[in-house]
C-alpha cells in the first residue's frame, strides 16, 4: 500500500474497538441506549460510525479478503450510518423483556407494510395478499421452487445483481440473460431480444430499481415487459428492494401499479425495509401478489423463521423511520454528485455518470483496466475485472465489486457503494485517483 493520506488504520481499528461494543454487542443497559439513540436525533451522517470488529461484511469481510491494507469498504449494498433512532429505542425497550421464546407474528407488522406503501407510493396492498420472508433471496428462491422447474431458464436483464445467481445456483435454474443497450448514459432493453429469449422462460425476475446500473423503469417500460411476459406465460417477479432511494426528482413506479391488471396478476412483487433502513442482518422481507394462485404456489415453498429482533426493527422502522429516511436520501444525493464531480476531475481513468435509483456507482473501468494490463494478468480462474478488484485493493486499500459478477455487460465495470460519509467517499475517492496516476 503505497497510498497514505494522514489516515492511521491502527487509531481507526481501537476506535472501532470501542463503537464495535456498543453498537454490536449491546450496551448492558437498555436505557443507555435510549439515551444514546435520543441524543442523535439530528442525524449526524458525516459522523464516522466505525464498522470494524463486527463481522461486518463490508469492512471486516473486505480486510479477509484483501488484507489488512483496506481503508475503505465500498462492497456490500449496505450503509456505513448509525441506525435510525427508532430502531435502536425499539429494539433497547424489547430487550428488557429477558424472554425470547417463539413469537407470533402481530397483525400490527403486517399493518406497518401497508401503510409505508400505502403512504410512500400510494399502493394499495391488501394485508391478506402478504407474506414474510427471511429477506428478498429466500422469497425469490421460493418463486423459483414454485415456477421454474430445475434446469428451466429464467429472464433477467443483464448486467443485473449478482446474488440472482446464486439464486439460480440454488434453485437449479438457468439465467437467461438479455443484455441491456448502453445509450446516452442509460441502460436500455432491447425489447426484441427479450421477447425471443421470453418464449423459452417460466420465469422473468426484474430488478426495479436495477442493481447495479440504478436503472429506474418507468411505467411504460414496465409495461412493455408485463405484456410481453403476459404474452409467452413468463411470471414476473418483480425485486423492489431498492426502491426507497430514489434520486431528488426521480419516480420509482411499483410493477403492481400497473393500471393492467392481468399484467399485474401475473406478477409477484419482493420487498424489504432491510435496504432502505441498513438492517440487512436482521432478515426480514415480504412479497405480495395481487394473484392469489401466485401467492399460494410461493407460499407452499416458503417458510419464514423471523426473528424477534428482526419483526421489532423492521416494524419500527416502518412506522417512525420516515424522518431519517427523509434526511439520508438528499445526502446520499449529494454522495452521487460529489462522486461524479470528483471522478471528473481527479479520476482521468474512470467514467462515471449518476443513475436515477440506487446509491450505488456503476464505474466505467475499461481504460483503467486497460492502464493496469487487467486482461494479460486474467486467467481462467479469474476475470480482468477480478483482477482490477483485487489491483483497487491492494494500490488504493479500497474494496469495490468486480462488474464481472453482474452477468453480461459486466465487463470493464465496477460498482462502487456510496452510502457513506462524505470524508469515507473522499478517501476512498482520493486513494483511487492516486494509485491509478501512478500506475
Ligand atoms: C436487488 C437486490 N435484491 C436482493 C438483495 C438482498 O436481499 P435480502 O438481503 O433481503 O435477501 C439485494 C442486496 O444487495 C439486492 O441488491
Amino acid at each position: 500500500m503505497s497510498v497514505k493520506r494522514g489516515f492511521d488504520r491502527r487509531t481507526f481499528l481501537r476506535g472501532a474497538g470501542a463503537s464495535a461494543v456498543l453498537g454490536a454487542f449491546g450496551a448492558r443497559r437498555a436505557d443507555a441506549l435510549v439515551d444514546f439513540a435520543q441524543e442523535h436525533q439530528g442525524f449526524d451522517f458525516d459522523e464516522h460510525y466505525d464498522r470494524f470488529g463486527t463481522h461486518c461484511t463490508k469492512w471486516d469481510g473486505a480486510v479477509q479478503d484483501f488484507g489488512s491494507g483496506i481503508e475503505v469498504g465500498m462492497g456490500i449494498a449496505d450503509m456505513d450510518f448509525r441506525v435510525a433512532p427508532c430502531v435502536t429505542r425499539a429494539l433497547a425497550e424489547r430487550s428488557q423483556h429477558e424472554n425470547w421464546g417463539y413469537m407470533r407474528i402481530p397483525d400490527s407488522y403486517y399493518e406497518a407494510i401497508v401503510e409505508w406503501n400505502q403512504r410512500h407510493y400510494g399502493l394499495q396492498i391488501d394485508p391478506d395478499t402478504i407474506d414474510l420472508t427471511t429477506g428478498v433471496h429466500s422469497g425469490l428462491i421460493s418463486a423459483l421452487h414454485a415456477f421454474s422447474p430445475p434446469g428451466s431458464r429464467v429472464l433477467m436483464t443483464t448486467p443485473i445483481y449478482s446474488g440472482f445467481y446464486t439464486d439460480l445456483r440454488f434453485t437449479r435454474t438457468i439465467a437467461d440473460e438479455s443484455p441491456m443497450h448502453f445509450v446516452d448514459g442509460r441502460y436500455e432493453i432491447d425489447f426484441d431480444d427479450f421477447e425471443r429469449r421470453a418464449r423459452r422462460c417460466n420465469t422473468m425476475i426484474l430488478c426495479n430499481p436495477q442493481n447495479p446500473t440504478g436503472n429506474l423503469w418507468s411505467p411504460e417500460e414496465l409495461t412493455r415487459i408485463g405484456e410481453i411476459c403476459l404474452r409467452h406465460g413468463v411470471i414476473v417477479l418483480s425485486d423492489e428492494i431498492h426502491c426507497d432511494f430514489v434520486r431528488a426528482g426521480e419516480r420509482y413506479t411499483p410493477f403492481a401499479s400497473l393500471p393492467n391488471r392481468d399484467i399485474v396478476d401475473n406478477s409477484l412483487t419482493f420487498k424489504a425495509a432491510t435496504k432502505t433502513f441498513s438492517l440487512s442482518a436482521m432478515r426480514t422481507g415480504w412479497f405480495f401478489s395481487t394473484n392469489p394462485d401466485l401467492l399460494e404456489r410461493v407460499s407452499s415453498y416458503s417458510r419464514a423463521d423471523l426473528t424477534t429482533l428482526g419483526i421489532v426493527a423492521t416494524e419500527a422502522a416502518l412506522r417512525e423511520g420516515d424522518e431519517w429516511l427523509g434526511q439520508v436520501k438528499p445526502y446520499l444525493d449529494e454522495n452521487v454528485r460529489f462522486a461524479e464531480a470528483y471522478i471528473r476531475d481527479e479520476i482521468p481513468l474512470v467514467d462515471y455518470r449518476g443513475a436515477p435509483g440506487t446509491y450505488l456507482a456503476w464505474l466505467d473501468v475499461s481504460r483503467a483496466a486497460e492502464r493496469i494490463g487487467a486482461e494479460r494478468h486474467a486467467d481462467d480462474s479469474t476475470t480482468p475485472e477480478r483482477v482490477v478488484q483485487q489491483w483497487i485493493a491492494e494500490h488504493a486499500g479500497v474494496a469495490l465489486s468486480p462488474g464481472s459478477s453482474y452477468g453480461m455487460g459486466g465487463a470493464g465495470r465496477m460498482r462502487m457503494n456510496l452510502a457513506t460519509t462524505k470524508r469515507m467517499l473522499e478517501r476512498g475517492l482520493a486513494n483511487i485517483a492516486e494509485a491509478l496516476a501512478q500506475a
